[in-house]
């Protein structure tokens, strides 16, 4: 699915899973799951050796699954993580340098804001949507509520410390998107190849909107 802006998958998920593949056999029953249970927007994270393939895979094998990036946090990876697939990227922070790679590889981009002087720095970057991060630990819901005052324009997607049990108080709040979480992707069900019961979690995820 060719992607405009960050706001479309905003409105296609309400929970963006943060994935993170170990082996790269997991990468499309995985998504497969994910899919089947109704979410179809997947992030997976730069962090292991196989995660520029298996997004590769899961981006020639789901159509349905609207495959991004996460963990960007070096400018050349744009270029690479797009040639494998990825329509959208996350970054956990923003410097100049990664919103030029973004913008030159024309990739939209979440990027990762945890200050007001980060949203200004952000939104002068020319971002409307931004991902929380890490959510709790930047104040969580108070913190929300607190930055739709001066940033009412603005979009997030908190991430990081966000459960099932949790999201749905922050999807209430009108400045939330859609959250981010790695609960739907519990590392020893990926393990077992519990596809089921990762497709439980994802239909649970999809329902909390
Ligand atoms: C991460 O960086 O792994 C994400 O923020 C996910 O955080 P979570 O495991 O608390 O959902």
């Amino acid at each position: 699915m060719r992607v405009n802006s960050i706001r479309d998958i905003m409105r296609a998920s309400p929970v963006m899973p943060v994935i993170v593949i170990d082996r790269l056999d997991d990468a499309v029953p995985l998504a497969r799951a994910l899919v089947a249970g109704g979410i179809r927007v997947l992030e997976v994270t730069l962090r292991t050796a196989v995660a520029l393939n298996a997004i590769k895979a899961i981006a020639d094998a789901v159509p349905d699954a609207i495959v991004g990036v996460g963990t960007v946090t070096r400018p050349e990876q744009f270029a690479q993580v797009k040639s494998a697939g990825a329509v959208f990227a996350v970054t956990p922070g923003l410097t100049a340098e990664l919103a030029a790679a973004a913008k030159a590889a024309d990739m939209p981009l979440l990027p990762g804001v945890m200050t007001p002087s980060e949203v200004i720095a952000a939104r002068a970057a020319g971002f409307d949507a931004m991902k929380l991060f890490p959510a709790e630990q930047a104040g969580g819901l108070g913190m929300l509520k607190a930055l739709a005052g001066p940033f009412a324009d603005v979009l997030f997607c908190p991430t990081g410390g966000v459960s099932l049990h949790s999201a749905p108080q922050f999807l209430a709040l009108p400045n939330v998107g859609c959250v981010g979480g790695s609960w739907l992707v519990p590392k020893d069900k990926v393990a077992s190849g519990d596809w089921q019961a990762i497709s439980a979690l994802a239909r649970e995820a999809a329902a909390l909107r």
